[in-house]
């Protein structure tokens, strides 16, 4: 299981050079419809009231006000002076303030997400709950590559399920990473199977990069890939801290 660390206070400053990963409680016991929302903008709090259930639609404004509190710390404005854009494919990045080197990725599951920060790096991060429940192998035979396929079955039967989510998460970060949703075929690309391995895209369609991955756990029932790119380096995880 992952160690998660509290985040020190300031003034210390973001270490430029590792990949920093913040773990975001979502569960419903953090949402008070009174809290302090300021940190988010008009549009954002109408996105949130589009997700006509709950829970989705109070995750959704955890985690968006918690990824402006994680690069307002990193940038130094306020959390409600930051502003997005997204490229074609929907990947947010910050407009505003401009050329901080900063770049980010989100994602989110069940009760949990996770912001994976990078400083001059693309990142893709992905996040899964994992269900028991799911059928794990008419999945990996719909949308994964054959080489992946083959790697899965050869793990023995108590990593199946981790397997599976080892490739689902690594295939999801890596487009994620390029920021092309899926413009770029499931299949076309292969990623590494091994649950207790580095996470890696070893074939295929591997675009740009080359590519470093770190596996990790939010809770025993969440797992997840962070990707990235210009070179190894460490990763550090924290807990968001409460006031995010
Ligand atoms: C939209 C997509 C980027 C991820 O969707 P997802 O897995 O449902 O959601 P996640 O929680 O991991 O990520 C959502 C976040 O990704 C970010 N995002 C949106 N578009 C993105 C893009 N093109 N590239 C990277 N990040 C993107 C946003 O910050 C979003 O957060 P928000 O909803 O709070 O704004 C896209 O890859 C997709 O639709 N994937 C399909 C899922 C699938 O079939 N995966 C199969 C893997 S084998």
């Amino acid at each position: 299981m992952t160690d998660w660390s509290s985040l020190p206070a300031r003034p210390v400053l973001p270490e430029r050079s590792t990949i920093h990963l913040f773990r975001v409680s979502l569960a419903a016991s953090r949402y008070h419809a009174d809290a302090d929302w300021s940190a988010l903008t008009t549009a954002e709090r109408a996105r949130a009231e589009r997700y006509v259930v709950e829970p989705p639609r109070y995750r959704f404004l955890l985690c968006r006000r918690a990824l402006r509190h994680c690069l307002a710390w990193l940038t130094d404005v306020s959390p409600a002076d930051l502003a997005f854009a997204a490229a074609r494919f929907g990947k947010p990045h910050l407009q505003w303030p401009e050329k901080t080197g900063w770049g980010f990725n989100v994602s989110h599951s069940g009760d949990w997400g996770i912001i994976a920060v990078a400083w001059q790096r693309q990142v893709g991060v992905d996040l899964e709950v994992i269900d028991p429940r799911l059928d794990t192998a008419g999945l990996a035979e719909r949308f994964f590559a054959i080489a992946e396929q083959q790697q899965l079955s050869a793990l023995p039967l108590e990593q199946q399920t981790a397997g599976f989510y080892r490739i689902w998460n690594t295939k999801e970060a890596y487009l994620k990473a390029l920021g092309v949703g899926m413009s770029l075929p499931l299949g076309s690309f292969t990623v590494s199977a091994d649950p207790q391995g580095t996470p890696g895209v070893i074939g295929g369609d591997v675009r740009e990069g080359p590519w470093w991955g770190h596996g990790f756990e939010v809770a025993t029932t969440a797992a997840g890939v962070v990707l990235w790119d210009q070179g190894p380096t460490l990763v550090q995880t924290w807990d968001a801290p409460a006031e995010w």
